[in-house]
């Protein structure tokens, strides 16, 4: 079964042909990410203008790819929430459109469980998949939430960020600290030129909760900047090493508990942050240490994408089918 994918959450257009839910045929993404980052954030109205302007030749580029034609599939899943209500709707009417012209059906897929349905698709055919149940992590601008997953379609919520997600959070510290937006690629980069540092910042714990709090350790990021007396010397790459550490070091806490809690043995991460390379290695080995497997999409998965979207959409649409026999 071919499934053509569609994501326009926020500023990235994407279409996607995955087959029998796990093999890629095609994943094209475009974003207008480049023109937001001189305000520092997403300019929601700008954003849906390009998805309109994109929406036409991404789809037409996902099926050029796969070597298919519109005929050839066999139902549509679009990203239905949450998201950027301009960019959503672009790709759902666009989607809505195809589905009624096609007759085919039409599947509304949810952006963050679909951001852990990434750990599920490859453009290679023999992969091995996560087991579930499992515990995920979406971690990603928009997001920090803990889930544990029964089944594709079967998330039950364990925690989530109390205030700012951890995404934004880079992307807030970055800008203190005068770095390129998004933050979370400029800062992994920096933080990967320190070694160790004298200087600690602190994510609220919130002891015996799966909830997390970013809001203070942006703060302190603040004030410690303001405070500085040198300015001109301002040990920026060691202020980056100690936040993304602290950001890290709760990350990997929280997500090891609900792993412990929930008696659980396989960890899936997905979202943006997923990306970020300490979060990489210290989950890695840590989860290591305590019997858990952990899963992290390829690179390009962790970002938005509509494979993803496809992928997931096609275990909705055979749950749907068994529910009307
Ligand atoms: O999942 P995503 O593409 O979009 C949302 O659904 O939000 O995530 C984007 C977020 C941005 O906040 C960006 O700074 C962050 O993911 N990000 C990273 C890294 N790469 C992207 N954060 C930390 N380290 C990275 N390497
Ligand atoms: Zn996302």
């Amino acid at each position: 079964m071919n499934i053509l994918g569609i994501e326009t959450s926020c500023d990235e257009t994407a279409a996607s042909i995955v087959k029998d839910g796990h093999r890629i045929l095609s994943n094209i993404v475009v974003s207008s990410l480049k023109e937001h980052g001189k305000f520092g954030g997403i300019i929601p109205e700008l954003a849906s203008r390009r998805q309109l302007e994109y929406i036409n030749p991404i789809v037409e580029e996902s099926l050029e790819k796969a070597k298919l034609k519109l005929e050839d599939i066999d139902a549509i899943a679009v990203t239905i929430s949450p998201g950027l209500i301009g960019s959503l709707l672009v790709g759902v009417c666009f989607a809505r459109a195809l589905s009624f012209a096609l007759q085919k059906p039409l599947i509304e897929v949810n952006h963050i469980q679909a951001h852990l349905y990434a750990n599920f698709i490859s453009s290679d055919q023999n992969n091995h998949w996560p087991r579930l149940p499992a515990v995920g992590l979406v971690v990603s601008g928009g997001h920090t939430s803990l889930f544990y997953l029964k089944g594709f379609a079967r998330f039950k919520l364990l925690g989530q960020t109390l205030d700012d997600a951890a995404g934004e959070t880079f992307d807030k510290v970055a800008r203190i600290l005068g770095l390129d937006y998004p933050g979370g690629p400029a800062i992994d980069r920096l933080a990967a030129s320190v070694q160790k540092t004298t200087i600690r910042f602190t994510c609220a714990p919130l002891p015996g909760t799966l909830n997390f709090s970013f809001s203070g350790i942006k703060t302190a990021v603040l004030y410690f900047k303001r405070d500085a007396k040198d300015q001109k010397n301002f040990p920026t790459a060691e202020v980056a090493y100690a936040f993304q550490d602290s950001v890290v070091e709760i990350l990997v806490k929280k997500c090891l508990l609900a792993c412990e809690k929930l008696k659980t043995k396989t960890l899936l991460i997905g979202g943006g942050v997923a990306a970020n390379s300490a979060l990489r290695q210290r989950l890695s080995s840590e989860a290591e240490e305590k019997g858990v497997k952990v899963y992290f999409p390829s690179l390009e998965l962790c970002m938005d994408n509509a494979a993803m979207i496809a992928g997931l959409g096609f275990h909705l649409l055979k749950k749907e089918k068994r529910r009307d026999k």
